[in-house]
């Protein structure tokens, strides 16, 4: 960075150098040469307002689960770390975006409080899976969001109710410079042994099928329109795939794990062999589910 950044955004809590591989599930990728960990609402928007005003890009960081980085990365990283509460109105909960997507899965559990079951194997922030509408098992996000607060590129903040084409699909319009800072979930009061009964279900069933033990970043691709993105890689004969240590996962052929060593390049080498291969055997282009970092301008 030649450019020296000012006072206001400096004042915002910060770490220098931090390796990527700290702060994402996969373990891989460069330095975070600025990492930025607002623990207020009121510093984020510091950081965002600066930033706009400077013309700054940079970079939201969530837990870092579902994201490959290819490198170091100079452009401002924002990781929120709220205060973890979690507030409960009758059946309604409320979290700030940084709190964990397992944990806040788990305290609504532990609360008697259903419809978050399905959260309850998905890692990362809460914020990450609103960003990305993360779902299992046929439920996602969007069925149990009832309220969220951002902030706009610009900084302002703003609170509302989702509205239609906000959300699809492992998609959402909260991206490009958007930082999602608290959601609102609407649950059902529900029989305290049941959900747990149905948690422990999913967790079996994620267990046998996906590699859970071994350093991953979830699901690589998006399933293509009715189709696998697993069973099209395993179909396509990738699973065991390796290149250096990263491997497309022998357990679930649309996992990629590092088994220890793996660098960047040899995970971006690795994705594009897989895009190739079942491009040329099925026809179908497969499009990364899981955010890829270079360092260029936010995305
Ligand atoms: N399959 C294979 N070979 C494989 C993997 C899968 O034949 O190597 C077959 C399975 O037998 C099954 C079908 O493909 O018939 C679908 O597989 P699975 O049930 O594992 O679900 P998925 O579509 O691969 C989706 C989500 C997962 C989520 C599971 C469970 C996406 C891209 N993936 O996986 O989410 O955990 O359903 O609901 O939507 C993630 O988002 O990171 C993620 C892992």
């Amino acid at each position: 960075m030649t450019r020296p950044f000012p006072d206001d955004l400096l004042q915002v809590p910060h770490r220098r150098d931090v390796p990527f591989s700290k702060l994402t599930t996969l373990g891989v990728g460069g330095l975070c040469r600025w990492l930025f960990e607002p623990t207020t609402e009121a510093e984020a928007q510091a950081f965002v307002r600066a930033c706009a005003r400077e013309g700054l890009p940079w970079r939201v960081l969530g837990g870092g689960s579902n994201l490959v980085v290819l490198g170091d990365v100079s452009t401002p990283v924002l990781r929120l770390a709220l205060p973890k509460e979690i507030q409960r109105e009758g059946n309604h909960i409320k979290a700030p975006a940084s709190h964990g997507h397992i944990a806040l899965a788990e305290a609504a559990a532990a609360a008697g409080l259903s419809g978050l079951e399905f959260a309850s194997g998905i890692p990362g922030s809460l914020g990450g899976a609103i960003r990305m509408n993360a779902g299992a098992y046929g439920r996602e996000w969007v069925d149990v969001l009832t309220r969220y607060r951002f902030l706009t590129p610009d900084g302002e903040l703003v609170e509302k109710a989702p509205e239609p084409g906000e959300f699809r699909y492992r998609w959402s319009y909260l991206t490009g410079g958007r930082v999602i800072l608290s959601a609102t979930a609407k649950l059902v009061a529900g029989d305290a042994a049941a959900i747990r009964a149905q948690v422990a279900e999913y967790r079996e069933k994620r267990g046998t099928s996906q590699p859970l033990s071994k350093r991953n970043a979830g699901c690589i691709f998006k399933n293509p329109p009715g189709l696998s993105a697993g069973r099209l890689i395993d179909q396509t004969h990738l699973k065991g795939l390796r290149i250096g240590d990263a491997e497309v996962s022998l357990e679930h052929g649309n996992f990629l794990v590092n088994h220890g060593r793996a660098t960047a390049a040899e995970f971006a080498e690795l994705m594009e062999t897989v895009r190739t291969r079942v491009r040329e055997a099925h026809g179908v282009e497969l499009e990364p589910e899981v955010e890829v970092w270079r360092d260029s301008p936010r995305s």
